[in-house]
């Protein structure tokens, strides 16, 4: 998720630009460039670093420019730096472009670009829209930006923001919006671009939401809208009344939400370009050839916390999918266990922001003792991705909120994609096997959307509870696995006393626990245990425990048997890892909320544990 802006006015472009991209760095920070015609020559700026490295950059040399167009980048495709930031220009440098989303067919473009004359200068995807634009300009479009915008959106698949800036075209931009926000902001005589309100807020309240598929020509205080095949469309403009502060939260009162919200974006993000249409995962970008991953017969997979879970999780699907063993450690006990590592294992290293110290000096022992290493990161460019063997990055986006919940759900789906693609290689699966998995994970985003639909219920419920101070949450199998992260949640935002055990576990100990004073969670969503689940809800119960199950919806097992239930869609088992998380996260935001919680900082945590 990066942020693009634009200007075109009165004012200093610059300033403007520089002011709208310090709006947007929660979207992304690890780059940023502006792009500006300065009497008609394109200028392009760009730095590695926050925007207030960029504007550094432009005070040394200030331009006196009244349209362009700026970007703060969240690094997928291409490292952090200088060449990879953008804006991305043409090879003879007369026209840039800034963009927001995967270009997933950038591979076969740059061969057809680079075969044409085009020189790439980056490891980026958007770079192609660069040589595209500038080839359409010397070819069918004959110097017409917005026609050779229309074509150039034509031939690209993914998701896409992009604003141009071209010599060609002296007193306008164009814009193209295709699965990635973008807003367009009305000012007298200015306009402003953004992938999100509140970076034109301070400027207009007077704003065009586009939908997938519009083009916009901009120009100072008017635009020209169309869909891509040139035709006219009309987008009203809003009144937006949101205040600014609220805005960079995207109109919600806490990151937290706004990032539970986001799940169903940031799996389908992190779907995107990883499943061809015959169902099989794409995972040239591993950067493993076939033969390499072959010779992996054991895993290990090292973590903290939140990612920890997740690779409980991980465990469960790449044992059950590719038939592998696999160990998950703690990454702060890994390396004083005198781990028994072989040349035919691959560590796994799980980590949101890639800088947990722990997680990075378990995957440096694993490296010191030679084995492979695999890095499965959110922050691209961050320690642990530049010196993991490989990465299989997540694409959440940037997680401000300290608590971990959209990156936790994309490393599910990160680690269901590797199963896949080793069980696929080993013989585990075959093609079929592999597109029946692949078909299901598709439809997470839409099962998750159906959930969040229903989110009043569980706000009522996390209301009802906020002042109950014992919490247990209880599972077998994957709802198990996933009892461990949605306990977690509850701890560090609620500071509340939250458990975990397998159900079949409480009889051991944990039962002389329950009271009527403690609240029990049953995950009871796999079909094969679900009645052994039910016993055990029943035993906590019978003492005088309260009960919420967490079943499928159509259950009729649990239901009626426990104090109250929340019902997930109905899906396969397997699917219930990505599912199950989401009401749990519900219940702990709108119960820490009715607290007054910090919420978006809980006590004593941080968001990168850079420490041991
Ligand atoms: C998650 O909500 C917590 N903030 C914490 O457990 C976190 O998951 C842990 O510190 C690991 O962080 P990482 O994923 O960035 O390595």
């Amino acid at each position: 998720m990066c942020g693009i802006v634009g200007y075109l006015g009165p004012r200093s472009a610059t300033g403007v630009l520089l002011d709208e991209l310090s709006r947007l760095e929660y979207r992304g920070y690890d780059s940023a460039g502006l792009a500006v015609l300065d009497r008609g020559r394109l200028r392009v700026v760009k730095t590695v670093g926050k925007v207030r490295a960029l504007a550094a950059l432009v005070e040394r040399d200030p331009l006196d420019v009244h349209l362009g167009i700026g970007h703060t980048r969240w690094a997928t495709h291409g490292r952090p730096s200088t060449p990879n930031a953008h804006p991305h220009v043409s090879t003879a440098g007369d026209l840039a472009v800034v963009h927001n989303g995967i270009i997933e067919n950038h591979a076969e473009l740059r061969a057809r670009l680079t075969a044409g004359g085009a020189v790439f200068v980056s490891e980026t995807d958007t770079e192609v829209i660069a040589h595209l634009l500038a080839a359409k300009l010397a070819g069918p479009a004959a110097g017409d930006v917005g026609r050779a915008l229309l074509l150039a959106a034509a031939e690209l698949r993914g998701a896409f923001a992009v604003a141009v800036v071209a010599e060609a075209a002296p007193d306008c931009l164009y814009v193209v919006r295709q699965q990635s926000p973008l807003v367009i902001g009305l000012g007298e005589g200015e306009t402003f671009i953004a992938s999100d309100i509140p970076a034109v807020l301070p400027y207009t309240r007077s704003v065009i939401v586009l939908e997938d598929g519009d083009v916009a020509c901009v120009r100072a205080g008017s635009v020209m809208l169309s869909n891509l095949a040139g035709e006219s469309v009309e987008r009203p403009a809003r009144h937006i009344d949101w205040d600014i502060h609220a805005a960079e939260k995207g109109g919600y009162e806490h990151f937290m939400l706004k990032e539970i919200e986001e799940i169903p974006a940031a799996v389908a993000q992190t779907l995107r370009g990883r499943i061809d249409p015959a169902g099989q995962v794409v995972a040239a970008e591993l950067g493993l050839s076939d033969e390499r991953l072959r010779a992996v017969r054991r895993l290990s997979i090292v973590a903290c916390g939140t990612s920890y879970y997740a690779a409980m999780v991980g465990k469960a699907v790449i044992e059950k999918l590719a038939r592998l063993p696999v160990e998950v450690d703690l990454a702060s006990e890994f390396r004083y266990r005198s781990p028994i590592l072989s040349d035919d294992q691959m560590v796994i290293a799980v980590s949101q922001s890639g800088e947990t110290a722990d997680t990075l000096a378990a995957l440096r022992e694993a490296k010191r003792r030679g084995v492979l290493t695999l890095g499965v990161v959110n922050v691209i460019g961050s320690s642990l991705s530049r010196e993991a063997d490989a990465n299989w990055p997540t694409w959440a986006g940037p997680e401000i909120c300290v608590a971990s919940t959209k990156a936790y759900v994309t490393q599910l789906v990160a680690l269901y994609l590797l199963a896949l693609h080793l069980a696929r290689l080993n013989g585990a699966l075959d093609d079929a096997g592999v597109a029946e998995v692949t078909t299901a994970l598709s439809t997470v985003p839409a099962l998750l959307e159906q959930i969040l639909a229903e989110r009043e219920q569980i706000a009522d419920m996390g209301r009802r509870y906020a002042h109950w101070e014992h919490f247990f949450y209880l599972g077998r199998g994957l709802d198990a696995a996933s009892s461990l992260e949605c306990a977690l949640k509850l701890k560090e935002i609620s500071y509340k006393r939250a458990e975990a055990y397998a159900a079949g576990e409480l009889k051991h100990g944990p039962l002389a626990l329950m009271t009527p004073e403690v609240l029990v969670f049953g995950l009871a969503t796999q079909r094969e245990l679900v009645d052994k689940t039910l016993s055990n809800l029943q035993e906590v119960a019978a003492r005088g425990a309260r009960v919420i199950g967490v079943v499928r919806a159509g259950d009729n097992v649990v239901t009626g048997q426990v104090d109250e239930v929340i019902r997930v869609p109905d899906a396969d088992d397997l699917l219930m890892p990505f599912l199950t998380v989401v009401p749990a996260y519900l219940f702990t935001y709108y119960l820490s909320a009715a607290l007054g919680r910090e919420i978006d900082q809980p006590r004593n945590l941080a968001k990168s544990v850079t420490v041991e």
